[in-house]
């Protein structure tokens, strides 16, 4: 597995890649890999294609407040991880390499980014959509892959994708969980063993009100009953919301795809979960 942390170096490894005739497919990352990314590295992993995967805290992400000081960096047991996981090429950049002095274009996708995290952390899918545009223009993948748990980012990456031409197919991966359905995330190291017991009524919750909104319940019903759960588990709950799995507009028809979000704090960890409506 190489591992390149400037643009030259970059740009010759993948020149070599595409000169054998291989297909290439990009994980991106923050880094502080769990088995969540290492799916998206076997999704990736098919016959002909080299993966390529970045490890880049993108500061233009987190918002004045957030947890960009403290956020997990382990740079050992990624790159040990991504090896294991049959990885090809981790891409590294540095802070200077991605946002040189004078930087100032910033994508904004509007719509699909503007409720729910895009509501609470002002400025976050910018970053992202930002970042992902850059990885996409650097390393040119043919694919690009990212968890269904950050649910929205996929949407917003999905219409940036279409909206500006790339000609990347974009592959989401299911979430993966504990065994007590937790979904898997960086963050879950804020929380202490209290609270990580506690923090399991957030996909069950979610269990819950989805099989009744399939069931037909009154949504606005079931949606207030989860928050109450929420609550009385010991969330701070910041909104929990059905909306249209495409275009992330609440309230949805019916016959339309539906996913239900939530965002709720525990302790010093926010935390996020999703889950599609299934009808019956
Ligand atoms: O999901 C993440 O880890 C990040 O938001 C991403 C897509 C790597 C962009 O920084």
């Amino acid at each position: 597995m190489q591992v390149i942390r400037d643009r030259e170096a970059l740009v010759a490894a993948l020149a070599t890649m595409r000169a054998e005739g291989a297909r290439v497919a990009l994980v991106p990352t923050m880094g502080a890999l769990h088995a969540g990314h290492i799916a998206l590295i076997e999704a990736a992993k098919r016959p002909g294609t080299k993966v390529v995967a970045s490890i880049f805290v993108n500061p233009k992400q987190f918002g004045a407040g957030e947890d960009l000081g403290r956020y997990p960096r382990r740079e050992a047991s990624d790159l040990r991880m991504l090896n294991e996981a049959g990885c090809d090429l981790v891409w590294m950049p540095s802070v200077e390499i991605m946002y040189p002095e004078g930087h100032a274009t910033n994508i904004r996708v509007a719509g699909v980014s503007e409720g729910f995290d895009g509501e609470s952390r002002p400025g976050h899918f910018d970053g992202v959509a930002t970042v992902v545009a850059k990885l996409f223009n650097q390393i040119g993948p043919d694919a690009a892959y990212f968890g269904e748990k950050d649910f929205q980012q996929l949407a917003v990456i999905r219409r940036m994708v279409a909206d500006l031409d790339f000609p990347i197919e974009v592959v989401g991966v299911p979430t993966q969980r504990e065994d007590d359905g937790l979904a898997l995330s960086s963050r879950n190291i804020y929380l202490d063993e209290e609270e990580r017991a506690k923090a399991v009524a957030l996909p069950r919750a979610l269990g819950v009100a989805a099989r009744a909104i399939g069931r037909g319940e009154d949504v606005a019903t079931v949606l207030a009953d989860a928050r109450a759960t929420l609550t009385a588990a010991g969330f701070e709950v910041d909104y929990v919301a059905l909306a249209d799995a495409e275009t992330l507009v609440p309230d949805p028809a019916a016959d339309r795809p539906r996913r239900l979000l939530a965002a709720a704090r525990m302790g010093s960890a926010r935390l996020i979960d999703n889950i599609a409506i299934s009808d019956g």
